[in-house]
């Protein structure tokens, strides 16, 4: 893989014929800003940065690359937890930021054509104001990109309802590596038609091609939703509460578990109150929507008995969107705070949604066993847990060196589970070395093959999954 070759002056004043002189980014000051995404505090330099604004142009940069054999690292808005907008081996970096507009909502048949480089948020508005409903909701859904979502199949809160970025997407647009243009699939809601090339490409990181053009599949929106939060002294009933939930014959469009310490760092770093009463282990953060606010009220009660046998202490409803919005934004920055004022690392356990309090039981025993310190929260539904593990005073020696033999003991638990190692930040730079601790060499060997065949001179995204 070493033997790429990085841009010459000559490749540069090709990028500029072909996406324009501002187009092309060499300033080291400017460059920095594409050597890292929220991934820990990793950074690679790129040769060039490169901003297309057309298909043509993808296919012309990509063309030349593969020509060429500089490495290419297509990225999004930069907010993936993996490592996958990474640079690792220099060269470019193909930046979609100026794909960005959404280019049909088709209310006839509830779909919507749209370019990668669209943020998330401004999606689900343009949606909205359809009456059409977007369901995923990455916690980074103000600023991540589309392109990054299908990249790695992003869930987010709602997915434990409605799914995950892969559930919604009908077909795309791509470019593959030696500048060619196909189509994925086709523009309906069924397709048996050999092979699923859209959903391969759902979660493949950029490294079977670049996605120039998606098509989405919506749903109505539910007009209303109710939120609860509730407090639980011990965190393993938080956990066994959430499959209760669900054996009740309810189906919260949320079902979110947080340990204190989480709701503490993002209320200090977002310096808004929140009050952790004295002996409380747990929180869980359920929503349900409909149309029907009677419906969702009788919902809330069934839940709120569920949440009681399993010994909760308190249920709180949220009694106004303002209240709503204030859990909201301070569920959605733990993930950040923790960043915030630590250095972390972060696992996107995931499990079956009942062997939850396994997995959590046991991700604190294997820490306190080697002596650090984790934050646990995430899409409890869904079983996905994110354990951000925090440096703390810890010595450099064994967050580099023995931290590694914990969380390969903890994803050895994830695969005893019948789980995994990522549920929805994928696997990028910093996960690849954990891959065969959950699948065999055959396995590998397949993914491998249809890497080749999309990208035989392996230029796009090296470096990651494998
Ligand atoms: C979250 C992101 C980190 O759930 O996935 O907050
Ligand atoms: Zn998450």
């Amino acid at each position: 893989m070493n033997e790429f070759c990085q841009p010459s002056a000559d490749d540069i004043a090709v990028f500029r014929t072909i996406v324009g002189d501002d187009q092309v980014v060499t300033d080291p000051e400017l460059l920095n800003t594409y050597s890292k995404d929220y991934t820990e505090d990793l950074r690679f330099m790129p040769a060039v940065v490169v901003k297309p604004g057309t298909t043509q142009e993808v296919s012309k940069v990509l063309a030349h690359c593969n020509t060429m054999h500089i490495p290419v690292t297509p990225r999004g808005a930069g907010t993936g937890l993996s490592g996958g907008a990474l640079p690792v081996y220099g060269g470019v970096v193909l930046s979609m930021e100026r794909f960005n507009r959404i280019l049909e909502i088709d209310e006839r048949n509830f779909q919507a054509t749209v370019e990668p480089g669209v943020i998330n948020e401004v999606f689900q508005q343009a949606v909205r104001e359809k009456g059409l409903f977007y369901p995923p909701d990455p916690a980074s859904k103000g600023s991540c990109f589309l392109g990054g979502n299908l990249s790695h199949s992003s869930g987010g809160p709602r997915a434990v309802k409605y799914g995950t970025t892969r559930d919604y997407v009908l077909n795309m647009e791509l470019v593959l590596a030696n500048g060619e243009v196909i189509e994925t699939g086709a523009n309906t809601l069924k397709y048996s038609t050999g092979y699923n090339l859209t959903h391969l490409l759902i979660g493949s990181e950029g490294t079977l091609g670049v996605i120039t053009k998606i098509q989405f599949r919506l749903i109505p929106h539910p007009e209303q939703t109710l939120l609860m939060l509730a407090s639980f002294p011990s965190p393993e009933n938080a956990c066994e509460a959430v499959s209760g939930i669900f054996r009740a014959g309810c189906t919260p469009s949320v079902c979110e578990f947080v340990e204190p310490e989480g709701f503490r760092l993002s209320s200090t770093m977002l310096n808004i109150p929140f009050e952790i009463k004295e002996g409380i282990g747990a929180y869980l953060l359920i929503e349900v929507d409909g149309n029907d606010l009677n419906n969702l009220m009788l919902d809330c009660e069934k839940i709120s008995v569920v949440l009681d046998e399993f010994g909760a202490s308190e249920v709180l409803l949220a009694q106004s969107s303002d209240e709503k919005e204030y859990f909201w934004k301070l569920r959605r920055s733990i993930g950040e705070a923790t960043k915030h004022g630590n250095v972390y690392k972060e696992e996107d356990t995931v499990v079956p949604r009942a062997e939850l309090p396994r997995l959590f039981s046991g991700v604190k025993e294997i820490s306190q066993r080697y002596g650090f310190r984790t934050v646990c929260y995430g899409h409890a539904g869904d079983g996905n847990l994110h354990v951000n593990i925090l440096k703390d005073q810890l010595p450099d020696a064994f967050w580099n060196g023995d931290l590694d033999k914990a969380i390969v003991e903890i994803f050895e638990l994830c695969k005893k589970l019948g789980g995994t190692i990522s549920g929805e930040h994928g696997i990028g730079y910093v996960q690849k070395k954990y891959m065969p601790v959950v699948m065999p060499e055959s396995q590998l060997q397949l993914m491998r093959g249809i890497k080749l065949a999309f990208d035989p001179r392996g230029i796009l995204n090296p470096g990651k999954i494998f």
